[in-house]
């Protein structure tokens, strides 16, 4: 697979495996051998950037998804990029499905969280260090200096912040320069493109998480898609609604007439139209099925021309399609 350089120089394949899903928001955990040899096939098919975050585990193990990695990846580490998250805890007094997010980037607590975190992901460093979300208690060029120490030590390598806004990438770069913005981006979240001209003018990447849709706009699922119980977010997300299905309708034929053009899938033409778009984006599509992370990383392989994504935008701007999960709510505590 071709690679793509985040910032100034964090070479990663153009396709990377979020691990979220293995051990949160789709149902209970995976199997945990299983999911090691996924991770294993995904380096084998040329994947080499890897997404978790501190807080991505269950309720018996809060960290079950960065122990899952770090294990998978020991024999590999040496040739993969490994980001992880800090910032934020989940409120398991919460009955919501979706669990509310608590934010907390005290210098203290970053500090505790970079040793935790390299301890389960069994390495000296970590590749990209990611503010999961802004603390609106703590300023950002104090994150940043915090950033640059860690740096300085040798915890991590890059930094980036996720569901950034544009005031914070730019008071962050200009303490330590950000190497990538992990935010929400598909063909139905389409509200961080206003941030293409910073991102290009500060030569900062975009890390595309959630760019199915969280998988709907794979097309394979429908009104009767029955989904994990209570721990799985697909049963609260709009786009996953029964009454809302009908409204994606042509978004999803769309998908089909554009795949059966490219000889390629609907899941692959809805991450080419990003890949093709940007040359600084990268997709992070996560799955617990071998064939479909193949289907995921072949996405890189599929090429449209400019004209074809801007005839695409030029459609996506004027159809119908339902509302889409935006992410859990920040509460204050
Ligand atoms: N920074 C943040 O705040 C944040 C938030 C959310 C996610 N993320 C990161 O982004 C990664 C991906 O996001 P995501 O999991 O929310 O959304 P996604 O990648 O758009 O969708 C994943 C869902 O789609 C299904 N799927 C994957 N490939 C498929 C295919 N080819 N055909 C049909 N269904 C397919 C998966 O089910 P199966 O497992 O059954 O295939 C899973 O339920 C996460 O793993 C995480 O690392 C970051």
């Amino acid at each position: 697979m071709h690679t793509r350089t985040l910032g100034k120089d964090l070479e990663v394949s153009a396709v990377g495996l979020g691990c979220m899903g293995m051990s949160h928001a789709y149902g209970a955990a995976a199997d945990t051998h299983e999911m090691t040899e996924l991770i294993a096939q995904a380096v084998e098919e040329g994947c080499t950037f890897f997404d978790t975050a501190e807080t991505y585990g269950t309720r018996e193990n809060p960290h079950h998804n960065e122990e899952l990695v770090g294990e998978a990846l020991k024999p590999f580490r040496n040739k993969v990029v490994i980001a992880t998250k800090f910032g934020i805890r989940f409120d398991r007094s919460s009955d919501a499905v979706n669990l509310p997010l608590i934010t907390d980037s005290r210098p203290e607590t970053i500090r505790a969280s970079v040793e935790g975190s390299l301890k389960r992901l069994q390495t000296d460093h970590i590749d990209l260090y990611y503010q999961h979300r802004l603390d609106p208690n703590v300023p950002i060029e104090e994150v940043a200096g915090v950033m640059s120490d860690l740096i300085r030590e040798g915890k991590i390598t890059h930094w980036g912040l996720s569901e950034a806004k544009e005031e914070t990438i730019c008071r962050a770069h200009a303490v330590c320069p950000v190497t990538a913005i992990q935010n929400r981006y598909s063909m139905m979240a389409r509200w961080y493109e206003s941030l293409f001209p910073v991102l290009e003018e500060l030569g900062i990447g975009f890390v595309a998480f959630s760019p199915m849709a969280n998988g709907l706009l794979s097309g394979k699922y429908g009104k009767n898609s029955v989904f994990g119980g209570k721990e799985d977010y697909r049963s609260v997300m709009p786009q996953f609604q029964p009454e809302n299905m009908e409204q994606n309708l042509e978004l999803l034929e769309l998908l089909q007439n554009t795949a059966k053009e490219k000889n390629a899938t609907p899941a692959q033409i809805s991450m080419a139209w990003m890949l093709c778009k940007k040359s600084y984006i990268v997709p992070i599509p996560g799955t617990r099925k071998p064939e479909r992370l193949t289907e995921n990383l072949g996405a890189a392989d599929v090429k449209l021309s400019p004209q074809e994504v801007a005839a695409l935008d030029e459609v996506l701007d004027k159809i119908p399609m339902s509302q889409v999960y935006g992410g859990a709510s920040i509460i204050k505590k």
